[in-house]
């Protein structure tokens, strides 16, 4: 079993965006999930989550239980090296004293016969703590659909939970993102999407190496770029040349450079063209997984579609070519999804400000 520490606001999305690295999601707290097993590579390139350990236990959320739970933990005795223990209180919703528990667990782990080394230990001991209600965020827009994540019982009864759990970090996300800044990239227009938002949207959609990604409506390339970065080979259309020629700017810089990649993958290959996504030059089946961002409002629409027309219409061209599509949008779109033959997987909303709010629907 291991301990997912998720990042960013959206738990239940992040949850979701964890499933493509693990099996048996299951949130447990704020910010804080289960998973039965996990692909370590691919935990290295997700977006929200920070890392997944190998889970010693679980308790509550103060620091005596957690000392009683790492003193009768199972502990492997082979473990070769230095260790160190690093206590986090996520949001500070638990009150306790992160120096106190990295003390006092310290302290039991000496006790068991291991060495620390705080500076460069060898293996880090988590310890989790959180507390607070179990929101369930994932939500069917209109019909109460299943969401993402199976309801724990705390996600039925609406309790509140108290949780610290214990954990051998295993794997970490590689927090480059800020690197891809949309306004450090070598081409930059307004509307381009945050590489996080881009990453999570690509792993949802089952980007990894072997896999083909299409963003039939790419713009800057943000969503291609991170596709690329996990290794899933990408192919973007824009009914604008400006942005298939910035689109192409940004992924020779970030998909071709000559150091490896920081996921430790292999980055993808990657096709741009000009294209109308509502008549894709692709066979049926072609790819494994369509993301797109639909232009919001009135923003970026190609004049010979009213923007109803042309989201429709990608919606379909997008079933006929995958099936599984993710799309981000200023509103929901779910009635042209289903008339377009998709089913609704699940449904996010994040109020980003007062006029604004996002949507990602999973498609299947
Ligand atoms: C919201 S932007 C996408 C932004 C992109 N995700 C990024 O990170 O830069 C929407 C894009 O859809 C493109 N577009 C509009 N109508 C289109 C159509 N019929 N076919 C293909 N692309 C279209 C616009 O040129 C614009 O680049």
């Amino acid at each position: 079993m291991y301990l997912l520490e998720l990042a960013g606001e959206d738990d239940a999305f992040a949850a979701r965006e964890a499933e493509s690295a693990a099996t048996g999601v299951r949130r447990i707290a704020p910010g804080l999930a289960t998973a039965g097993s996990v692909v370590p590579e691919r935990v290295r390139g997700l977006a929200y989550t920070h890392r997944a350990s190998e889970l010693l236990g679980r308790t509550d959320a103060d620091v005596e239980s957690a000392r009683t739970l790492l003193e009768a933990a199972e502990l492997d005795r082979d473990r070769d090296g230095t260790v160190a223990v690093r206590a986090t209180d996520v949001h500070g919703s638990s009150g306790i004293s992160t120096g106190r528990a990295e003390r006092e667990l310290g302290r039991v782990l000496v006790d068991r016969g291991f060495s620390v080394d705080l500076e460069e230990p060898d293996h880090r001991l988590r310890a989790v703590f959180s507390a607070g209600r179990l929101s369930d965020d994932a939500r069917d827009a209109s019909d109460g659909l299943p969401t993402a994540l199976e309801a724990t019982d705390a996600d039925e009864s609406g309790e509140r939970v108290s949780v610290c759990a214990l954990g051998w970090v295993a794997a970490e996300s590689v927090r480059d993102f800020g690197a891809r800044a949309p306004t450090d990239k070598p081409f930059f227009q307004p509307g381009s999407m945050d590489p996080l938002l881009a990453r999570a949207v690509a792993n949802v959609a089952g980007a990894r190496p072997g896999r083909t990604i299409l963003d039939p409506m790419c713009g800057t390339g943000g969503v291609l770029v991170e596709g690329g970065l996990v290794g899933a080979d990408v192919i973007g259309t824009d009914a604008q040349t400006k942005m298939v020629d910035g689109a192409r700017e940004n992924l020779t810089h970030f998909l071709e450079p000559d150091e490896p990649a920081p996921t430790g993958v292999d980055r993808g290959c990657w096709h741009v063209g000009r294209g109308d996504a509502t008549r894709l030059p692709l066979r049926d089946g072609a790819v494994d997984g369509v993301v797109f961002d639909a232009p919001y409002g009135r923003q970026s629409k190609i004049a010979t579609h009213r923007l109803e027309d042309l989201v429709a219409g990608a919606l379909s061209e997008a079933r006929r070519v995958a099936d599984r599509a993710v799309v981000v949008a200023d509103r929901s779109w779910v009635r042209e999804a289903r008339e377009a033959g998709w089913e609704l997987e699940a449904t996010f909303e994040r109020r980003v400000h007062r006029s604004l709010t996002r949507y990602v629907l999973v498609l299947g």
